[in-house]
């Protein structure tokens, strides 16, 4: 009798204990995210934002600030922000219709620049980028290096050396994918990331915000293969997502509005450009299913 009301009672304790735990669990996740950003930024602001002042506003108001006569670059030439990341992305789409992985690893790592100022939301996605950008630069540059100049050239040698997961079945130890699997994983990222860039930028005032716009495309290109818990985690870090000026304003310090728009645009199209020959050839090979 006493036992089994002690099991009643510690039952009834567990069903409102674990989700208190996880709860707490994302918090404290999310906490040490948020915390690890800031931190991150304050302490290399140079790399966080190197071209110039802080990105506060994106029009410029002419005024006695405007004294030191330094011309800002535009944020598409090589010195920007967007023309770092589009620069390398463009050169991945070689002529024969391949994707060339040095570029396109370097097209990433400008992408991740860009992207980690911009707080948590992002923490979560780029930290899992940069991880999977090391590991495949890891073999790019490795003892294998001339079978990882292409995806298409990865992707036959790994094929012919045995190396490919069975579709549909996670490697037992992630940290040890395939280069296939693993470009399979940014490419995905890549999806998000540029959905993510076209909606801010082409969305109306008083349209729906950006945080609202991100988080469809998280549904849309990442969350059907993420875990219950990363999913929990990403929808309340949308919560807290920077507003459309702080993104036109990283993006394109120092230019209007409009010109903002129109830069964020052009950087969405040329990662559409390389999603799209990346799936394309992904598909080719049958390569879509690594889980
Ligand atoms: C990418 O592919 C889609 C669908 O096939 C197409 O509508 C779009 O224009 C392509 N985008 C680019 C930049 O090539």
């Amino acid at each position: 009798m006493g036992v089994a009301l002690l099991t009643q009672v510690s039952r009834r304790y567990f069903r409102h204990a674990i989700p208190l735990a996880v709860l707490s669990l994302l918090l404290l996740y999310l906490c040490a995210r948020s915390f690890r950003v800031v931190s991150g930024c304050r302490s290399w602001a140079q790399s966080c934002n190197p071209e110039g002042p802080p990105p506060v506003q994106v029009r410029r108001q002419s005024g006695p600030l405007e004294a030191p006569k330094w011309k800002e670059p535009p944020c598409e030439g090589p010195q920007g922000v967007l023309g770092r990341v589009m620069e390398p992305f463009r050169a991945s789409l070689n002529p024969e219709g391949d994707l060339a992985l040095s570029q396109y690893l370097a097209g990433w790592r400008a992408l991740v620049r860009f992207l980690t100022p911009l707080g948590s939301i992002f923490a979560f996605a780029t930290d899992e980028a940069s991880a999977k950008v090391t590991a495949l630069e890891a073999r790019v540059h490795g003892p294998e290096a001339a079978h990882y100049s292409s995806l298409a050239a990865m992707a036959a040698w790994e094929r012919r050396a045995g190396l490919l997961e069975r579709p549909g079945i996670a490697p037992r130890d992630p940290a040890r994918s395939s280069g296939s699997r693993t470009l399979l994983l940014l490419h995905r990222a890549l999806r998000w990331s540029q959905l993510c860039l076209h909606r801010v930028a082409a969305a109306t005032p008083g349209g729906p915000e950006a945080g609202v716009q991100c988080g469809d495309a998280y549904r849309t290109a990442l969350a059907p293969h993420h875990p219950w818990l990363v999913r929990q985690a990403a929808r309340l870090a949308f919560l807290a997502f920077p507003g459309r000026g702080r993104w036109l304003g990283l993006a394109c310090p120092g230019a209007g509005e409009t010109e903002a728009r129109a830069a964020l645009a052009r950087a969405a199209a040329t990662l559409e450009a390389v999603y799209n020959r990346t799936q394309g050839l992904l598909a080719e090979r049958g390569l879509l299913g690594l889980a």
